[in-house]
């Protein structure tokens, strides 16, 4: 029979079970792994949590009086791996009561980690609001940015990416028009049809963009380092309105010439832009939709991707359920 903590030796991040007194029971093999200790040589010990030496200076007494006031600990703390070198994580301390006894689950979460989520969801703040200032005066944005980035997540998802670097680009793909900054408004939201030298310069939002991305990416990499969402966002934007083909602006890339984030943006990009209302169309019936995907296969759109989003059709049509495309009254060109 197993032990009832068995299913949190499972996760991801690395776990201590204790007993009342602070006896090590188990630890999972993430805490192995981070600490470099193996767990038949903790099993019985005192939880370093609990130890005097354990922590940084002042943090187990505090972390036994609270969990011993059957209260939860958390903070950051610092102690030594097998190897003798430091380790810093956020420790969370709960005390658990299972079959009349009690117990404490210690889950250790890598400082990495918690510094990766804090930047990526800065990155993700910031990102939205660049973009949504780039089209300032269309109420259709945001919803248009949210769904775009689910889709495209979900899409590089399906394509095998990972599931960090799917987030990233999720996150990247809301700034795929950020160079609508440079364009006139009056241009931008004019009603009707374009002349050639005002698509010329709609046109340029995606070189536009792909600059404005370069010199920030360039310099939040000399103080934070390179960040993968911001590189992604730089290609995105230079290479959304390319078509596999090679008819598509503003190179006329064709195929894998063209970036595989562009690639998969563009498609959730037009996607979206198809089940959405817009001052000229209705949103199109999911049927419509499926069928000029199939005919831009190819031409448009990498043929494989197009392939991926219709055999997870379903996921779609609930993507647009939950969160259906509002009608606006403004055009957006480009
Ligand atoms: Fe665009
Ligand atoms: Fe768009």
């Amino acid at each position: 029979m197993g032990n009832w903590y068995d299913p949190y030796m499972l996760l991801d991040d690395p776990v201590i079970v204790a007993d009342a007194r602070h006896r090590v029971l188990a630890v999972n093999p993430a805490y192995e792994r981070a600490s470099g200790f193996r767990c038949k040589d903790l099993t019985g010990k005192e939880a370093v949590y609990a130890k005097p030496k354990g922590l940084i200076p002042g943090t187990s007494a505090s972390v036994c009086e609270h969990v011993e006031r059957g209260q939860g600990w958390k903070g950051i703390v610092t102690c030594e791996r097998a190897d003798g070198e430091l380790w810093n994580f956020s420790l969370t301390v709960t005390p658990v009561r299972a079959f009349g006894q009690v117990y404490y689950l210690a889950v250790c979460r890598d400082l990495e980690e918690l510094r990766y989520q804090a930047i990526s969801e800065s990155y993700e703040q910031l990102f939205l609001l660049i973009a949504q200032l780039a089209e300032t005066g269309d109420p259709s944005v945001q919803p248009h940015l949210d769904r775009v980035g689910r889709l495209s997540r979900s899409l590089a998802e399906w394509l095998g990416w990972p599931e960090a670097r799917a987030r990233w680009l999720g996150m990247a793909s809301v700034l795929h028009d950020v160079g609508k900054l440079y364009i006139p408004r009056e241009i931008l939201f004019k009603p009707g049809p374009l002349t050639p030298a005002e698509r010329r310069l709609v046109e340029t939002h995606t070189t536009q963009g792909a600059e404005l991305l370069t010199r920030f990416s360039e310099n939040m990499a000399k103080i934070y380092g390179y960040n993968e969402a911001l590189l992604m966002a730089r290609e995105i934007a230079q290479c959304h309105h390319e078509h596999v083909d090679g008819s598509g602006y503003p190179k006329g890339l064709r195929g894998e010439e063209i970036p595989e984030s562009a690639r998969i943006v563009a498609l959730a990009d037009v996607t979206d832009a198809l089940f959405s209302h817009r001052p000229y169309k209705i949103p199109w019936a999911a049927s419509q939709v499926q069928r000029y995907l199939r005919t831009k296969s190819g031409r448009q759109f990498d043929p494989k991707m197009v392939r991926v989003l219709l055999d997870h059709w379903k996921e779609v049509e609930e993507l647009y359920r939950l969160q259906p495309a509002i009608p606006t009254g403004i055009i957006g060109n480009g």
